[in-house]
């Protein structure tokens, strides 16, 4: 099958070198939680407030290579007025989408949910490109538990969604986001999760060859291999990084162009130890590294703003910190002695303070 040279280009644009994804696309529920948790009122004005907070941060365009957005902030303006997906298409930061309507029980699977979202999506996507948008992520979660989850039924329903889902964004111009999260929720050891990530991804492929996805213009966006959140005794870094390669060499075809994991509830530092790691690990690893992170990225920043003006340059600087440590973990650069060190230079400068 041919390639598609503009979605080739806009998915190694995305991860050129020592850039990765901010994941913005909470849903308003979604974000509503993580506002509510810090005593912050979830306005749709404080929510586009915040989001202009992170994407006008300085010089982020050098860690950032995209952001995905979601329906009610692609449409939302910057305080000067212009829409904020012009704000960062104008920095040289490419804007996405998350198109999936959200994870539903799956019928016939106790415990178990498919996400939804198929229905119209044609013209969805179609409207989203219009507004700007060159990407586009549609998320599916997998639960690990002893009783046998996932089944097989939960791996097919959701690698056939995902497959339809990037061949219409492929139709429609837009590199589509593949995630096929399996959750860290759970005392599941290291290897029942490389197993059950290993069965994902390999139904994923299976689906998207089936589907006629041109592999050379997606990005997979998967969980690491780690022990479930609430096992004792948690996995070394080494180990995280070496299990996540080797699933990954086994089940992704090298024609895909990068790889950005999602952070799953790791600590900051913790997710960017981890992609440091297995971007030093020797072997081949023919697709780019990188980082699609939400929680991790943003988590210091939303501690710093708490809502407040008078605090988006110092919220600004713990956001560039953390980006600018996830680039460096991009290209196997990081150090920890890059905890220690100040973000970008100067709060009283000419930057632009968002309100
Ligand atoms: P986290 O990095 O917080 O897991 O979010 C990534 C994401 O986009 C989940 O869909």
């Amino acid at each position: 099958m041919p390639t598609m040279s503009g979605l080739d280009e806009t998915a190694r644009a995305i991860v050129a070198d020592g850039k990765g994804i901010l994941a913005a696309d909470e849903t308003v529920s979604t974000i509503t939680k993580r506002l509510t948790a810090r005593a912050i009122e979830s306005t749709a004005e404080r929510r586009r407030a915040y989001r202009e907070m992170l994407f006008s941060t300085p010089d982020l365009a050098a860690f950032i290579g995209g952001v995905i957005l979601q329906d009610e902030t692609i449409r939302q303006d910057s305080s000067t007025g212009i829409p904020l997906i012009e704000l960062l298409a104008g920095r040289g930061i490419i804007p996405g989408i998350k198109v999936d309507a959200g994870v539903h029980p799956l019928a016939g699977a106790p415990g178990e949910f498919v996400a939804e979202g198929l229905d119209g999506l044609r013209g969805r996507l179609e409207e989203y490109r219009e507004l700007g948008a060159r990407f586009a992520k549609w998320r599916a979660v997998f639960i690990i538990r002893d009783d046998g989850l996932p089944t097989a039924k939960c791996i097919h329903a959701n690698a056939h969604a995902l497959a339809r889902y990037a061949a219409l964004c492929q139709e429609q111009g837009l590199v589509p986001i593949v995630e096929p999260e399996v959750l860290m929720e759970g005392a599941h050891a290291l290897e029942r999760c490389e197993d059950v990530t290993g069965r994902v991804l390999q139904a994923v492929f299976n689906e998207l060859f089936d589907a006629r996805v041109s592999l050379e213009g997606m990005l997979l966006k998967p969980n690491m291999i780690t022990p479930g959140q609430g096992r004792a005794g948690q996995a070394s870094v080494q180990e995280v990084a070496e299990a996540t390669l080797r699933a990954l060499t086994r089940h992704v075809p090298p024609a895909v162009p990068g790889v950005v994991f999602l952070s799953g509830g790791q600590d900051p530092v913790l997710a960017t130890q981890h992609l440091n790691a297995i971007n030093a690990l020797d072997g081949p690893k023919p697709w780019k590294l990188s980082f699609s992170y939400g929680r991790a990225l943003q988590d210091e920043a939303l501690e710093v703003w708490r809502g407040r003006r008078e605090h988006v340059l110092a919220a600004q600087q713990a956001f560039h910190h953390r980006a600018w440590c996830d680039s460096a973990a991009a290209l196997g650069r990081y150090s920890g002695d890059m905890e220690g060190e100040a973000g970008f230079a100067h709060p009283d400068s000419t930057l632009h303070a968002p309100h």
